[in-house]
């Protein structure tokens, strides 16, 4: 199973948001190596729960930026991050009602679905927040 790293490609240019998707990366990594050591539902579920806590916060805090600069987007860039956060959570439900959930597909959305929406929809509001003097 591979890990996320970080790379140039990821990068936004905004320092803080940077380092915030790191940390979700490290959160998703945990996650991953939680599954190949064979922990068990309980701790699965703390960290699963520590995941959404952060992404509720970078989505907070990028929503937060984007708000005070009147960047344009932000309506379709809010829904979006309701989307992925509600996915998430169902997920999480389900898993903590033994409902079946498989962890190993559900990791890999959770990797390509915040890959894919930082290099799409996150790169996109670089330029917009560079030249409000975010950076
Ligand atoms: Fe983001
Ligand atoms: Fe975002």
């Amino acid at each position: 199973m591979t890990l996320l790293t970080w790379s140039h490609a990821c990068s936004v240019g905004v320092r803080a948001m940077d380092d915030q998707h790191g940390i979700l990366m490290e959160a998703i990594n945990a996650l991953r190596l939680a599954l190949v050591r064979g922990a068990g539902q309980e701790k699965i579920s703390e960290l699963l729960d520590e995941l959404i806590e952060f992404t509720r916060m970078h989505f907070w805090s990028e929503e937060q930026i984007m708000a005070q600069t009147g960047y344009a987007g932000l309506a379709e860039h809010r829904a979006e991050h309701h989307r992925i956060l509600a996915d998430i959570l169902q997920s999480a439900h389900r898993l903590q009602y033994g409902e079946g959930v498989e962890l190993r597909p559900l990791l890999c959305n959770l990797h390509h679905g915040f890959l894919n929406h930082i290099e799409t929809m996150d790169q996109k509001y670089t330029p917009w927040l560079r030249q409000h003097g975010v950076c």
